[in-house]
This record gives C-alpha cells, sequence and structure tokens, in this order.
C-alpha cells in the first residue's frame, strides 16, 4: 500500500462462525487524522470487524493493513504494540484495582518500567478528567466514570488508531455530550485516528467524517453523515429498526 494518508485498510474481509456469515466481503478504510464511523443494527458485524482488526481472531479471508503492513492473523498483543488501542462494548477493568493500577496496566504495554508507566497513566487520567479518582478502586465506578477509565486504559497504550465500540451506550444525554468532546479532542490534540461504533445517532453524525453502514454483515453505504443520512436503503435497514424499536 503505497498512500501514507491511509492508517487501516481493510480488503474484502469474510467472518464465518460456523453456518453464519457475520461479516461478508467488507472492504474499508480509515485516513490518519479522521473519524470514521462504524453503525447498523444490532447484529450487523461491527463488532467482530473490530474484532478481526485487532487481531482477537483471523478473518475467515480477506486482508487488513495498518500503516501498510499486513495484520491479519497477528495477535492483539502485537497490534496493540503496533499502535492500535481498542475499547470493548462490555467494560471490563479489573474491578479490586484502582482506577490508577488499571491505567497503569495499559501504559506497561509500551514502556516496562513502573515509575514511567505511572507517570504516563496519570498524564492520561488527567486527560479524560479521571486524575481525581485515581485511588479509587474501579468496582466503585459509576457507568460515566467506568467508560472515562476505559478510554484512558486505551489511550494507555499510546495509540496512533483508536476502536472505540460503543463508549457512549448507557449514558444520559449530559454524559454523551461530554464523551463527545472528548473523542474531539483525542483527535484534535492527541492526534488520535479514531473508528467509532456507536447507535447513539447524535454522536455518530456529530464526530464522524465519514461512515460506514454494515446490515447482516454486509457494507451497504458509505459517505459522509449527510450523504448517509439520507441513503435510503440505510433510513430502510437502520434507522426503519430504531424507530421501530422506539414504539
Ligand atoms: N464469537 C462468536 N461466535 C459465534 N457467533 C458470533 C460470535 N461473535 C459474534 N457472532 C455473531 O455474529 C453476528 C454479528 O455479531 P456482532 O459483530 O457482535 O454484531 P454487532 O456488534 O454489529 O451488534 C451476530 O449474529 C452474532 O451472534
Ligand atoms: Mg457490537
Amino acid at each position: 500500500m503505497s498512500d501514507k494518508t491511509v492508517i487501516l485498510e481493510c480488503k474484502d474481509i469474510v467472518k464465518k462462525f460456523g453456518g453464519l456469515t457475520a461479516v461478508n466481503d467488507v472492504s474499508m478504510y480509515a485516513n490518519k487524522g479522521e473519524i470514521v464511523g462504524l453503525i447498523g443494527a444490532n447484529g450487523a458485524g461491527k463488532t467482530t470487524l473490530f474484532n478481526m482488526i485487532a487481531g482477537v481472531f483471523p478473518p475467515t479471508s480477506g486482508q487488513i493493513f495498518f500503516e501498510g503492513q499486513e495484520i491479519q492473523g497477528k495477535k492483539s498483543h502485537e497490534i496493540c504494540r503496533m499502535g492500535m488501542g481498542r475499547t470493548y462494548q462490555i467494560v471490563k477493568p479489573f474491578r479490586n484495582l484502582s482506577v490508577l493500577d488499571n491505567t497503569v496496566v495499559g501504559a506497561l504495554i509500551r514502556d516496562s518500567d513502573v515509575k514511567k508507566a505511572k507517570k504516563k497513566a496519570m498524564e492520561v487520567l488527567s486527560f479524560v478528567g479521571l486524575d481525581h479518582r485515581a485511588e479509587v478502586s474501579s468496582g466503585n465506578l459509576g457507568l460515566p466514570e467506568l467508560k472515562r477509565l476505559e478510554l484512558a486504559r486505551a489511550l494507555a497504550t499510546d495509540p496512533k488508531l483508536l476502536l472505540l465500540d460503543e463508549v457512549m451506550a448507557g449514558l444520559n444525554p449530559t454524559d454523551s455530550e461530554k464523551v463527545i468532546a472528548l473523542v474531539e479532542r483525542i483527535r484534535n490534540e492527541l492526534g488520535i485516528s479514531l473508528i467509532v461504533i456507536e447507535h447513539v445517532m447524535k454522536a455518530i453524525m456529530t464526530l464522524s467524517d465519514r461512515i460506514y453502514v454494515l446490515n447482516q454483515g454486509n457494507l451497504i453505504a458509505t459517505g459522509t453523515p449527510q450523504e448517509v443520512s439520507v441513503n435510503p436503503e440505510v433510513i430502510k435497514s437502520y434507522f426503519g429498526e430504531k424507530r421501530y424499536a422506539k414504539n
């Protein structure tokens, strides 16, 4: 891959779980400095795509390039060390560890010197607004703070690309707004590229430079938030379902 502006590219990615094709021939890319949105109804294959990009499991077929290097088949810790961070849909900190120690675990991937890792962790906690909670046990955090900790843990690994899997899920509109602002700062101040899975439409429309829409494993649309929001197939498969879900 010669294009230096592309940080991540997926080519013809397929993932089969037994008889189920969870991701069907998906190609997509993210440029350096971009915030790319990934949307689609439940079960569309979004998390599965993240799992392949982050090396949780390999694709059944297809190629994934990170900064021009093929990474499909590499282990998640190798990919993390190359500069890719992620958060999980199900937040899973070590609940018996303090907020600081949870974040240090992320920083230690980059630097095995505990003192330096602690310094890095404190910087990151301050960035996400959790420094005043550093000594608190993670088990005592509420959901908005847990989501911030999840972001801090990922940021502590010093990523160039960050994959966010529904970091706003379950938050009220006020807390969502704060996370939207934080994600914008991650891109603008830290220069980190992001791919964001989100059900909160306002968030995805506000944040994304471009959006990909998955439906039952297939990529059905891509474009700017404006283009995607008026795409008839997207309205039918995605917004249609949302309206249905509200009734
Ligand atoms: N590890 C797995 N084993 C078997 N089926 C899976 C696994 N992970 C996901 N799936 C299935 O793949 C499809 C896509 O799931 P997922 O990627 O979690 O969707 P989304 O994140 O878009 O809601 C679903 O039908 C889901 O049940
Ligand atoms: Mg998911």
